[in-house]
């Protein structure tokens, strides 16, 4: 076994690590006593040298148990003593497995010892709770220089530091990034001026787990580009590390050009106890969570509380006969912290001044945006709070028909005229994909030949689905503020807040993608004189010229403007309904920070939920300073989940776990590449740079219509009933599974034991089935397996309650169409039997209100919505136990003639003062 091909093996190098260095101390063992009883060792030599050669490449790269720890192991293997090797590896096996170097002094693998005594040392001052970290250093030094260097920044240690760290040093720059992206504990990096540029070693075995961008040819340049080239690379891939930089030529010169780039800079003769205080207040300013320390304390006050708040320091509960339960279950800090911003002491939520204000900016710090709001009422509240914000009535916008409900009941009550674009759509999984840029260019473009551009104000899409298709957000944004200048975005990534905290993810997340177009904007002028020069001005360049090709946004008119919604409970650490509001507006001042107010107010109680507030300051910190590493972990534990089902005999005779060709047709996938990162992560990175969109990995639907168990059923029935797995997601021959960061590798193989006894139950009720229940088992799984009726697309809206101005194009007034349908005497029921009749016969039968199967959870119907024979043959099809908006024992709500003929008549009119059309009834009556 080649340490190649041992590394081939796993997915993941933090996997491969940890389970070497378990073999290792199992066979460092085997080998002591071996030689101990005077038995053969040549076997147990060999696979201690292999596991060695894998650990090797690994450990340069952390502090520990790192290379100090890892070259006294070869000292002592090399010299025979096998005895101190066990003892060393062992003890650094079980630190790491404990995680127990975590939370003291830090770690000291006492090189030149002869006992290797490190738990026997002198713990005295320490406090055990402090969290550790690495930092690393980049500089070519000697080994000896490596050791003056650790010892000078331990001395500095005081028994009252927040935190402990030790350092990693690399010689170079390829090095310095290889740490970057494999070590998770870094939190600081500190460049010295003497560092090389290419490794010594060979990084290709590892090149299998991590991003390795090249990189110009560093030596040709002056130390200022070279420092400068460094924290760009880092700020890359880990954007969250403070970085320092170490000089000997004139700091004040290099402090003004490089200061935005490095958090600071020192001369080397200031010495390291300016970089020892600087590292640990770094780390103290992300760890910083103004707003639940003041929730803390304020818990721990003496309170008298006369204000309407009895459950606060658990009054009402405590002086209960009959609820003490409840202060039982919850614990009595929760009641403790219960408290109002009109109670005094804290902040206020919808004025914030004080330490929620600052919890809010230091959120906007770390998901990368200009204003962060906190919002407690889930992505479902921030939703409309941005629409309403930024829509007035009759403003055109464009919105992906498979877009959450939230959205729907936001636009409508915002009284935006919208536009629905349709996803492509999966047929054989009864599922939508995402909305392809061609479609999105073609709306613009039809609204443009309207006349129409003037009055679209928004796109609002969703990254990434449900289902895990992720967009190519940049490049969406370019090209649409190509045809409209000022079109703002809404990125609902109610899924996505984790992926800020990986590299390759990173790009595609509606902040970064913000960030990246304003940057590049002002260069982009040569690019977009090229494209003029061969459209011509694009605003009358045919349509067709502008759908084949990418479009260049004008430097001089584009603005960019969006917004991001993130469900923060659903993917990082936060309360139930935890959910923040992400801003990249280049005219937010100017233009929004009113109406955002006033639709804050709106949307948000006067009594928001602090413990939620406190959750999400706390969700933040461990996004700052810990988000790689479990989002890391997740990806992998997704793709453990994959593994187990591929390769398993029995599971892939029932289920197949859905891969990115299944889930994304060729034809949105440039590279070609059919399983991202299950052919390695450069593959993966290939496809997330270029593809117009990917899969996120970590969602994993498994394709389950062999079983002959219908999607919902085999959720309730055996899943959530049977061993108690919760998934919220489900088609006619999907299930929907989804790591998290609260995934565990344990939970995984819960889950994995949980298939396999659903398969082999399966597998020994058929091989018991009477011939008639066979038949019918192979009709149940015929039926799953053979497609369904082709998911409709959106049919469009009654004349009545489209735009009578201009041209005609697809935008309809839902609101007007919502609230007609209260005049009960504009509408009735009909059956589905009648409303097929009358559309075979040519009436436009349109709904009165949202049609939503559930599963999947879309509107196939929104108000003024007209039926078409695809929606009736798709809704016959369906065997969802949930149709909202539809009653089995009336029917679809429709509206009448009549009333057709009024919304057609009173579109006609002169539009009506936008304030006051929400609810009015049509006026020809
Ligand atoms: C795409 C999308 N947006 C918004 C929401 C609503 O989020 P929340 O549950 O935080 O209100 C959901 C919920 O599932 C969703 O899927």
């Amino acid at each position: 076994m080649s340490a190649g091909a041992n590394l081939k093996a796993y997915n993941s190098l933090w996997q491969l690590r940890n389970d070497t260095w378990s073999s290792l101390e199992e066979s460092a063992i085997q080998l002591a006593r071996a030689e101990a009883q005077q038995r053969p060792v040549e076997k147990l030599v060999e696979t201690v040298t292999e596991l060695l050669d894998v650990l090797g490449p690994i450990e340069r790269f952390w502090a520990f148990p790192g290379a100090q720890a890892y070259r006294e192991a070869q000292r002592l293997f090399a010299a025979d003593k096998y005895d101190r090797l066990a003892a060393l590896v062992t003890k650094a096996n079980r630190a790491l497995v404990t995680e127990s170097y975590l939370h003291g002094q830090g770690w000291d693998p006492g090189v030149g010892d002869d006992t290797y005594d490190n738990e026997a040392r002198p713990a005295a001052q320490a406090r055990t709770d402090r969290p550790y970290f690495e930092v690393l250093v980049v500089e070519d030094m000697t080994d000896e220089q490596e050791r003056l260097l650790r010892e000078e920044l331990r001395r500095w240690r005081r028994p009252d530091d927040p935190f402990v760290y030790e350092i990693v040093v690399v010689p170079s720059f390829d090095d310095a990034l290889m740490a970057a992206r494999l070590n998770f504990r870094l939190q600081a990096c500190v460049a010295r001026r003497r560092f090389t540029h290419r490794s010594r070693h060979d990084l290709a075995p590892l090149a299998r787990f991590v991003y390795s961008g090249g990189s110009a040819d560093l030596m040709e340049r002056s130390p200022d580009d070279r420092a400068q080239l460094l924290a760009r690379s880092l700020a890359r891939i880990r954007p969250e590390l403070d970085l320092y930089l170490m000089t000997e030529i004139a700091v004040e010169d290099m402090a003004s050009r490089l200061s935005h780039h490095y958090r600071r800079i020192f001369h080397v003769r200031e010495g390291s106890l300016e970089l020892h205080l600087s590292i640990l207040d770094g780390v103290s300013a992300r760890y910083r969570t103004p707003f639940f320390n003041a929730l803390r304390s304020y818990s721990h006050r003496p309170t008298g509380v006369f204000h309407a708040l009895p459950i606060s320091h658990a009054k009402s509960i405590l002086n209960s006969h009959w609820i003490r339960d409840m202060a039982d279950f919850y614990g009595l800090d929760i009641f403790l912290a219960e408290t109002s911003a009109t109670s005094g002491g804290l902040d206020s939520l919808l004025e914030p001044t004080g330490p929620l204000r600052e919890a809010q900016e230091l959120a906007a710090t770390t998901f990368g945006s200009q204003r962060t709001y906190f919002v407690t009422n889930g992505t479902s509240t921030a939703n409309k709070i941005v629409v309403q914000a930024l829509v007035q009535p009759g403003d055109i916008v464009l919105v992906d028909r498979n877009c959450h409900q939230s959205h729907h009941y936001g636009l409508m009550l915002a009284g935006a005229m919208v536009t629905y674009l349709d996803a492509y759509s999966l047929n054989e999984y009864s599922m939508y994909g995402a909305v392809p840029l061609r479609e999105i260019k073609r709306q613009l473009l039809a609204l443009r030949r309207a006349g129409k551009l003037d009055r679209v104000k928004m796109l609002l899409l969703t990254n990434c689905t449900f289902d895990g298709i992720v967009y190519d957000v940049g490049r969406v944004m370019e090209e649409c503020l190509a045809i409209k200048p000022d079109l703002v975005f809404l990125w609902d990534e109610a899924w996505f807040a984790f992926a800020r905290f990986h590299p390759v993810y990173r790009p595609r997340t509606a902040m970064r993608a913000a960030r990246t177009l304003a940057e590049r904007l002002p260069e982009h002028r040569a690019l977009f004189d090229k494209f003029t020069e061969e459209v011509g001005p694009i605003d009358y360049a045919d349509d067709e010229v502008l759908l084949e090709r990418r479009l260049v946004p004008d430097p001089a008119r584009a603005r960019v403007r969006v917004y991001s919604t993130q469900s923060t409970h659903k993917t990082l650490t936060s309360l139930r309904q935890g959910s923040m509001i992400h801003v990249w507006d280049q005219d937010f001042s100017q233009k929004v920070e009113d109406t955002f107010h006033e639709a804050y107010m709106t949307h948000t109680s006067t009594s928001p939920n602090y413990q939620i507030l406190a959750s999400l300051d706390l969700g933040r910190r461990q996004a700052a300073l810990e988000g790689f590493e479990p989002v890391l972990k997740q990806i992998e534990n997704a793709m453990r989940l994959r593994d187990a089902v591929e390769h398993h005999p029995l599971l892939s005779r029932y289920m197949r776990c859905l891969t990115t060709a299944d889930l994304i047709p060729a034809g949105y996938r440039p590279t070609g590449i059919e399983q991202p990162l299950l052919s390695g992560l450069p593959n993966m990175i290939k496809a997330w740079e270029t593809d117009e969109f990917v899969l996120d990995p970590s969602r994993i639907t498994i394709y389950i219509g062999a079983t002959g168990i219908e999607g919902d059923t085999f959720k309730r029935s055996q899943l959530m009933d049977r061993y108690g797995v919760q998934i919220n997601k489900t088609s006619r021959n999907t299930v929907l599974f989804m790591t998290t960061i609260g995934t565990t590798r344990s939970s995984v193989a819960y889950l994995i034991e949980v298939l396999v006894a659903i398969a082999r139950d399966l597998e020994a009720k058929v091989a018991g089935m009477s011939p008639a229940e066979r038949a019918a088992h192979e009709r149940a799984v015929l039926q799953l397996t053979a497609p369904s009726a082709p998911l409709p697309d959106f049919s469009g809206f009654h004349l009545g309650f489209k735009d009578s101005s201009g041209q005609p194009t697809p935008e309809g007034d839902v609101r007007r169409a919502f609230y007609l349908a209260y005049n009960d005497s504009y509408c009735e029921y009909l059956t589905p039997d009648e409303v097929e009749q009358r559309v075979e016969s040519g009436e436009q039968v349109v709904s009165t209100t949202y049609v939503t199967p559930y599963p999947p959870g879309y509107p196939v119907l929104v108000p003024g919505q007209v039926f078409s024979p695809q929606i009736l043959s798709f809704m016959r099809s369906l065997d969802t136990p949930e149709v909202h908006g539809y009653r089995p024992d009336l029917g679809y709500r429709v509206y009448t003639d009549k009333a057709l003929e009024i919304a057609a008549t009173a579109r006609l009119a002169p539009p009506p003062d936008p304030a006051g059309s929400a609810a009015a009834p049509p006026t020809a009556t």
